[in-house]
């Protein structure tokens, strides 16, 4: 069994779609919910599917290993990012090299660092004047939106959206892709080997 933990901070609409994605899957499955916001719907939908949740704060995710001991326990392969917050610390990015992957709302490298999420990514599409927009999936690297881009998907801009339209839109295409695109990755990937354990 191959096994996702997905990180969230807010509703989780993604992490819906792949938890019902990976439902019926006899060799992968979401075991693993974390979250830094005890109030997040994310946590609610976690529990409609019986997936595990765990809740934490900046000091335990920065300051200790009790988040690396739990993906260990659960022989988490993958980490796949859902709308979270929080930058991911070095030592896990190291330990999870290449198995930790992120979705962003717009056409990276455009549209992407701190401070853009949300409406705000959409509102700068808007104001640049482009044609088009659409979903980043990239792998995750120290600083926020800059690792290698796995896959995109476009959708054109029409004269009357506004950033409410845009963010429908590119939550439909991430809806649509991010499942399948985390099933691809993970068949690809070997089946991670934690030392100690094996
Ligand atoms: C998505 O738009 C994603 O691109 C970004 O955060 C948002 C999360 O939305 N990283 P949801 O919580 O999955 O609805």
């Amino acid at each position: 069994m191959k096994r996702i933990a997905i990180f969230a901070s807010g509703s989780g609409s993604n992490a819906q779609r792949i938890m019902e994605h990976f439902k019926r899957n006899k060799e992968m499955e979401v075991a693993l919910v974390l979250c830094n916001k005890p109030d997040a719907y994310v946590l609610q939908r976690a529990d409609n599917f019986e997936v595990p949740t765990h809740v934490f704060n900046r000091e335990e995710l920065y300051h200790t290993n009790s988040i690396d001991n739990l993906m260990k326990n659960l022989e988490i392969d993958l980490i796949v990012l859902a709308g979270f917050m929080w930058l991911i610390p070095e030592r896990i990015i190291q330990a999870y090299s290449k198995r930790i992957v992120n979705i962003h709302p717009a056409l990276l490298p455009k549209f992407g660092g701190e401070g853009m999420y949300g409406k705000k990514v959409h509102e700068a599409v808007l104001e640049s004047g482009d044609t088009e927009t659409g979903i980043s999936i990239h792998y995750v690297n120290e600083l926020f939106d800059e690792g290698e881009i796995i896959y995109q998907s476009r959708c054109l801009i029409d004269s009357n959206d506004d950033a409410e339209k845009l963010a429908y839109k590119v939550h439909q295409l991430e809806h649509l892709h991010y499942p399948k695109i985390i099933e691809d990755l993970l068949k690809k990937l070997d089946k991670k080997v934690y030392p100690g354990t094996h």
